[in-house]
Parts: C-alpha cells; sequence; structure tokens
C-alpha cells in the first residue's frame, strides 16, 4: 500500500506498543461525528464493525445481511473523518468465505473506496489463507477469533467460547495460525480470561480484547454500547460509560412539547427584516405582519411558554451559513 497520510498512527506502533506494555484503545464507529469523537478522545484504532447491521442498520441479532455496499458507506465517513486512529473496515458475511481471490477484491474495494487503513475478517480455519492472501496483495489485516458473530448460528448463538481445554487449544492454534498467515493483531472475543492471556503472551502481534479479560493488549467496545446507545439486552462485558439513550429521548419529547406548545421556536431562533422592507411587503400582501406587529410579534412570542432550559447550550454549528 501507499505512504499512509501524515499524522496517521503507523501500524507497526502498534505492536510496539505491545512490547511496551502500553494498553491499545479500539472502539466501533460507523459515522463521521462517532470518528471525530473518537479521535479528539486519543482512540488508537476504530473498527468499523459489521456490528453496525444491528447497531445503525435496524437488523434484529444479526450481523450477517449487512452487505459490502453498505459497509463501504460506512466505512467512507468515518476515513474522512479519522485521520489519527488507524481505520479497519470490518469484511461482511458473504465478502471473503467464497474464495481467497474473492476476499482479496473486496478487501481492495475496503481500501480504495472506503479508504480504510486494514481490514478484519472473522476465523480462522479457511479465514487463515484469505489472511494470508490479502495481506500478501499489501493490505494489512486484523484476525478475529473466539466468539465470531458471523458464525453465531453454528456456534449455537452469541455464546463465551474455549471453554473446554480443547476449545481453548483449538482457539489458541487459531490466533497462532492468523498470525503466521501475516495477521497485525487478533481480536479476542467472549472467551475465558486465562485463555486470553495464554494467546496474549504466545502472540507476538498485539491481541485486542473485547469480552476477553484484562490481559490483552488493548480493548474494543462497540460504540453504542459504551455510549448508551444501545437499549435492551447487553453482554457481560460491555461496560457503560454514558447514557445517550435516556438523553436522547428526553431532548426528543422536551422538542416535541416545545413545537407542540409553541415555545420552539423563540426570537432568538427567528429572523427579522427591515421596517421599509417588510412596509413595502405589507402593502403589496395584506396578511402579511405589518413592522409594528413584527416587532410585537418578536417580543411577545418567547414567553408565551416558558421552556425548561437545557442544562446547558449545545455548541452552535460553526459551518452554519445562515
Ligand atoms: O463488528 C464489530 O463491531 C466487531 C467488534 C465487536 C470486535 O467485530
Amino acid at each position: 500500500m501507499s505512504t499512509p497520510p501524515r499524522g496517521k498512527l503507523p501500524l507497526p506502533e502498534l505492536a510496539a506498543m505491545k512490547k511496551r506494555d502500553e494498553k491499545i484503545v479500539m472502539v466501533t464507529a460507523y459515522d463521521a461525528p462517532g470518528a471525530r469523537f473518537a479521535e479528539d478522545a486519543g482512540i488508537d484504532v476504530i473498527l468499523v464493525g459489521d456490528t453496525a447491521a444491528m447497531v445503525v442498520l435496524g437488523h434484529e441479532g444479526t450481523t450477517v445481511p449487512v452487505t459490502m455496499d453498505e459497509m463501504l458507506f460506512l466505512t467512507r465517513t468515518v476515513s474522512r473523518a479519522a485521520r489519527r486512529p488507524v481505520v479497519i473496515g470490518d469484511m461482511p458475511f458473504g465478502s471473503f468465505q467464497v474464495s481467497d481471490e474473492k476476499a482479496v477484491e473486496n478487501a481492495i474495494r475496503f481500501v480504495k473506496e472506503g479508504g480504510a487503513d486494514a481490514v478484519k475478517l472473522e476465523g480462522a480455519g479457511p479465514s487463515v489463507s484469505r489472511v494470508r492472501s490479502i495481506v500478501e496483495a499489501g493490505i494489512p489485516v486484523m484476525g478475529h477469533v473466539g466468539l465470531t458473530p458471523q458464525s453465531a448460528t453454528m456456534l449455537g448463538g452469541f455464546k463465551t467460547q474455549g471453554k473446554t481445554a480443547a476449545a481453548a487449544r483449538e482457539l489458541v492454534a487459531g490466533a497462532l495460525a492468523l498470525e503466521d498467515a501475516g495477521a497485525f493483531a487478533v481480536v479476542l472475543e467472549a472467551v475465558p480470561s486465562p485463555v486470553a492471556a495464554e494467546i496474549t503472551q504466545r502472540l507476538s502481534v498485539p491481541t485486542i480484547g473485547i469480552g476477553a479479560g484484562p490481559d490483552c493488549d488493548g480493548q474494543v467496545l462497540v460504540y453504542h454500547d459504551l455510549l448508551g446507545l444501545t437499549e435492551g439486552h447487553l453482554p457481560r462485558f460491555v461496560k457503560r460509560y454514558a447514557s445517550l439513550s435516556r438523553e436522547i429521548r428526553d431532548a426528543l419529547e422536551h422538542y416535541a412539547a416545545d413545537v407542540r406548545s409553541g415555545a420552539f421556536p423563540g426570537v432568538e431562533h427567528t429572523y427579522e427584516m427591515a421596517d421599509e422592507e417588510l412596509e413595502r411587503f405589507s402593502s403589496s400582501s395584506p396578511s402579511a405582519t405589518s413592522p409594528k406587529n413584527q416587532a410585537k410579534a418578536t417580543a411577545t412570542r418567547p414567553s408565551k411558554i416558558q421552556s425548561p432550559s437545557p442544562e446547558s447550550d449545545p455548541p452552535v454549528r460553526k459551518t452554519s451559513p445562515r
């Protein structure tokens, strides 16, 4: 691939962080605001995850339906906004299973059309040769073992993996094979902590855990889960750092009430026109407000219903042309 843009976190830095015992922070994002928030928070890696199927696109309990075109659209919005963090496009179900060639073709689309710095794909086994082929094509790949949601049906649901000694050994072997194929990091999802610790110790590339305990080289959480935008059941491994869905619901209810009562818009949200122009306008249009009434209207309207003011005013959009 070409030289990364200036300011981009160099990919080998992730392995260097592992060596320095410095934790890698990864989060998912699906749009430009999310990417900007992540960048400003100093996040190292942004994954445009196929969890988009559930948290953005409205599919219930499955990541399988999200398409390449949908993932590319989302990845483009994120990579446009994220300068420093490494942006990884998550290869959706069907985009890499068929053959190494198809996998390379779709990985190239993530880089060329999506602006991704790297791709991630699920599984070991047949996925190992996909990883090798994509890396040979010059595209960095992140592996993903343990609970791999695209295969949730085969795995018997969204369940912890590697809970028996045999299954744990298989996970270790899978992660080692992905490293051998050239993966620059491996996500470990929903595996017992001792298994994740063993894999982390055996790999020279970083492990990124999600429900894999504290010994991984880094951690990832889904944006909507950690911010409290996801409603309903959350996996045990999620820690919520905010309750945004409650705030959004309150704000929307407040807005609806304000519109219905007339408390919004207030004078500060409305535009006036010069009195002489309004005079001319009124004389040509009998129902229009006269300059006298304009003053009266703007003076009286906001006090019609007092809107409870939010705790802090929202930031003004700097780019507003109005
Ligand atoms: O799609 C996704 O968001 C993921 C993370 C949970 C690792 O694969």
